[in-house]
């Protein structure tokens, strides 16, 4: 019988391959190693992961520790953290609980109305910005709930209504568009807007910001553009608040656009976010995130044999390889397998065949060298395993790390 993929897929369990390779169909090599550990005794709730799921561990320490670095870069300005995208993967309520006592945080910025809700849901006090879109209702909703909305466009009417309901301005940051071309109003049409606002008696403008393009010469245009329209509505007397502009790029490049507040993501993750500032020196940040599993299967390839879809690998020589239960559904990326390594016991092991959606191979050696159980790094905050070695090592940005694992895996907060 020709096995499809397919096939492979509905199969299921364990058993019947088992039976189909004693009867011939299917080759299998040496047998596990180690027999698959039972998964205990007791009952689990249907929706608990098995001992051998991928899970992502948040290191609170070096959470508030990037933080007192980046306060220290900053001449101890305030902070507004960007904690967007599920907390840069860490799970935005478990952050935002680490982030949320300490004195140098002014505040926490998300992008989805429904994360900031989650924030305020989980007991988090400090201001929140929205940095993404909404409707009306949804800024009613926002504003019941403390969420700061960010404003570009000229919707002075909802403002008006939301005002008079609850009897108090509204309050509002500003954003301007200096170059980046998202979002935001653009800088040369900036001025009437900003000024409408701020004389608004329905508006309490508390910040105003923009969001450099990381392109570090257009940067400096950005940031004379930015300065240029501030200083000018403030000379009429217009009320912008905390002006800022500095996310974690800017904390190293640009001093002079740390104004009055800085809004760094990544670096409060641990993680820098390009390769060349890792031995700048200029901010010790430790990796608040680890992905980690456990090897499901240990077995030998015979020279010629082959492991993953299309064949992507070939055993040159007889050797070993494990199976771990990560693939890129579980935000461990595709093109790791083109030279990644994970360590297990210690030891880096090369990432080989192809990342599939559940499943990524390792070359052990020519030796078992691991056994079923042992647990797997795929990265955390050694060094050599860091998300910025596994960036160099296989060129995926940083940020298609850690922002893209998957919300469902176990977050354990230590
Ligand atoms: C408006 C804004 N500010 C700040 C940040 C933080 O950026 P980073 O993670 O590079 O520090 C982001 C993230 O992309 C952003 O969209």
């Amino acid at each position: 019988m020709a096995l499809s993929r397919r096939t492979f897929i509905t199969a299921g369990t364990l058993a019947p391959l088992a039976a189909w390779a004693r009867a011939g169909t299917l080759q299998t090599q040496t047998p596990p190693a180690t027999p698959v550990p039972s998964p205990g005794a007791q009952r689990r709730a249907p929706d608990a992961s098995s001992a051998f799921d991928p899970w992502v561990e948040v290191h609170a320490g070096n959470l508030r520790h990037n933080v007192a670095e980046i306060q220290r870069r900053a001449g101890g300005r305030p902070i507004l953290a960007v904690i967007k995208n599920n907390g840069y993967g860490a799970g935005v309520a478990n952050v935002a609980r680490v982030l949320d006592p300490l004195p140098s945080i002014a505040g926490l910025a998300v992008v989805k109305l429904q994360e900031a809700v989650t924030l305020r849901d989980a007991g988090i006090r400090k201001p929140i910005l929205l940095l993404g879109p909404f409707d009306e209702r949804d800024l009613e909703e926002a504003v019941s709930r403390d969420i700061t909305p960010m404003v570009y466009t000229p919707i002075g009417s909802w403002l008006d209504r939301l005002a008079a309901k609850r009897g108090r301005p509204v309050p509002i940051q500003v954003c301007i568009d200096t170059g980046i071309g998202r979002v935001g109003v653009p800088w040369r049409d900036a001025a009437p807007l900003v000024r409408d606002l701020a004389a608004s008696r329905s508006v309490a403008i508390d910040g105003t910001f923009m969001t450099f393009t990381e392109d570090p010469a257009y940067d400096r245009e950005q940031l004379a553009r930015f300065q240029s329209i501030c200083a000018s509505l403030e000379r009429d007397g217009a009320r912008l608040g905390a002006k800022h502009a500095a996310s974690s790029y800017t904390l190293y490049q640009h001093p002079d656009a740390f104004l009055d507040m800085v809004r760094p993501g990544m670096a409060i993750f641990g993680v820098h976010p390009e390769p060349q500032f890792r031995q700048s020196g200029v901010m010790d940040l430790r990796p608040a995130l680890a992905l980690r599993a456990r090897v499901i299967y240990v077995k030998q390839l015979k020279k010629g044999d082959s492991a993953g879809y299309n064949r992507a690998y070939l055993a040159d020589r007889d050797v070993w390889i494990a199976t771990l239960p990560t693939g890129h559904t579980d935000g461990w990326p595709r093109v790791a397998a083109k030279g990644a390594r994970v360590r297990i016991g210690g030891r880096l092991y090369p990432v080989v065949a192809s990342v599939s959606a559940s499943h990524t191979i390792v070359e052990v050696g020519e030796a078992p060298a691991v056994t079923i159980g042992d647990p797997v790094t795929f990265y955390d905050w050694e060094d050599g395993s860091r998300p910025e070695d596994v960036s160099a090592a296989c060129g995926v940005s940083v940020y298609d790390l850690t922002m893209h694992l998957n919300p469902l895996l176990p977050r354990r907060l230590i």
